[in-house]
């Protein structure tokens, strides 16, 4: 089998919803310590409904193509909906990473994650703080492979 599944290399080559959001109602940035890979999600939000999403990812393939999936699968959605998006799911979604890109993956969920905290936290709205972990630093259990 390939190392990549044709979804991956597809949402690589051409991926949805790279840019940036000027007015955007969250923003999300997040890194890995480890590769330095860096993800920026930008949000618009309407009555609690993702109305649109886009992404800049200065990192891998794996983490550009998690970037797009992640985005065209929480675009149209409820902020509960989006905040459920595992990167299980969005590795899923790719037909699958190996086992050494899958922090790439992780990046997209919490980039997501972190954008929708930055638009609760700036409109004052209460949330719970449980559906906000750190994001993960140093130590991920995907790194203990060689790449
Ligand atoms: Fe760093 Fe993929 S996100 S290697």
């Amino acid at each position: 089998m390939a190392l990549y599944s044709e979804k991956v290399m597809e949402h690589f080559t051409n991926p949805r919803n790279v840019g940036k959001i000027e007015d955007a109602d969250g923003v999300g940035e997040v890194g890995n310590a480890k590769c330095g890979d860096i993800m920026k999600i930008y949000l618009k939000i309407e009555n609690d409904i993702i109305t649109d999403v886009k992404f800049n990812t200065f990192g891998c393939g794996s983490a550009i193509a998690s970037s797009s999936m992640a985005t065209e699968l929480i675009k149209g959605k409820p902020l509960s909906q989006a905040l459920e998006l595992t990167n299980k799911a969005v590795a899923e979604a790719l037909d699958g990473l190996p086992a050494h890109k899958m922090h790439c993956s992780v990046l997209a969920e919490e980039a997501i994650r972190s954008a929708i905290k930055n638009y609760y936290d700036k409109n004052g709205i209460a949330y719970d703080k449980t559906q906000f972990p750190e994001p993960h630093d140093e130590e991920e259990e995907h790194f203990s492979e060689e790449d």
